[in-house]
């Protein structure tokens, strides 16, 4: 997914500690053999895994679309991307911020290898696992995660970035239901199938309003909660650009749904283009979701 732009803001200043070492890690493992094609797709190989996104270079593009920052960070703190994609968000802090280090991690290789500013660092490694750092961060966000956990996942990934932070850090979730609402029948038979087919793989398609109670079941402090309903291909420059985002998705799902559906992969990429061209008048969109959690000081 790529249609969250929501950015919850918190005068929460978050703490500065443990220096980190200062050597940028990098994947070792064999990029070939994490990657399937299917459709003309190259998608992670991660058995274990339900995320159905690809991580080609056209979703690489359709993630760094919208630019989302944020301007909590001052000097010298500690930011951890979990999910970090081809890491968007932190290019652009790395950058404004020169004297925080900034670290990502992926299931999937697909952030930046060659070049991306010193302060940021990249590593493949999954959320399901404790986190593979030796020092604490200030700051972790996660973005964007809907379709890259199963239900029950969520409170594991929760535990390990909070394990992973220092008392009193931030952590924040970005996150948006997948299921547009919508008046297009063509959309409406694709929301149908996508909910049908997260259920399949135990994932819960509304996670997005639950993560408040996920945040408190797992000792985060909720300091801040955000909901916001973001117009899809409504005529403005910003509305159709999150409209071409959320279609992305829905074409990076194509072999997944078009089997979820029993038809093939063109008729599905047929069906998407003709509901995406009709986002604006069945007064399409998504909603979003933005927690801060912060990791209480005294526990
Ligand atoms: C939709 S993308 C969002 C990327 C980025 N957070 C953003 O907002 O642009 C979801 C990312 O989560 C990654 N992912 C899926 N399951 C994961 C897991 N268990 N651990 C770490 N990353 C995972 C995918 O490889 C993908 O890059």
């Amino acid at each position: 997914m790529g249609n969250c732009t929501s950015k919850p803001q918190t005068s929460s200043k978050p703490q500065t500690s443990n220096k980190p070492p200062m050597k940028a890690v990098t994947s070792s493992n064999d990029s070939a053999s994490r990657t399937r094609v299917m459709a003309e797709r190259e998608y992670h190989n991660v058995e274990s895994s339900t995320y159905v996104l690809p991580k080609d270079d056209r979703e690489k593009d359709r993630l760094h679309e919208p630019e989302f920052t944020t301007q909590l960070f001052g000097k010298d703190i500690n930011v951890l991307d979990v999910g970090c994609g081809p890491a968007t968000w932190l290019m652009d802090l790395a950058t404004e911020y020169p004297d925080s280090n900034f670290y990502g991690v992926d299931i999937a290789d697909t952030f930046p290898q060659a070049i991306h500013p010193r302060n940021l660092h990249f590593q493949v490694a999954n959320a399901l696992e404790p986190l593979p750092f030796n020092f604490k961060f200030d700051f972790i966000q996660v973005r964007l995660f809907t379709l890259a956990l199963r239900e029950s996942e969520w409170v594991v990934a929760f535990r390990n970035i909070y394990n992973a932070l220092n008392p009193g850090g931030i952590f924040q979730v970005i996150e948006t239901c997948p299921l547009m609402n919508t008046n297009d029948p063509d959309m409406i038979k694709i929301r149908t199938s996508m909910a049908q087919l997260l259920r399949k793989k135990q994932q819960n398609p509304d996670m997005a309003s639950q993560l408040g109670k996920v945040l408190e079941q797992e000792n985060f402090k909720v300091v801040h909660k955000e909901t916001l309903e973001l117009p899809l291909g409504h005529g403005t420059p910003a509305d159709i650009a999150a409209g071409d985002v959320s279609k992305g998705v829905l074409l990076g799902m194509a072999p997944f749904m078009a089997a979820q559906m029993n038809i093939d992969v063109e008729e599905y990429k047929i069906l998407v283009n003709k509901a995406g061209a009709n986002m604006g008048p069945a007064k399409t969109s998504v909603t979003l979701w933005g927690y801060l959690g912060q990791r209480p000081s005294d526990i």
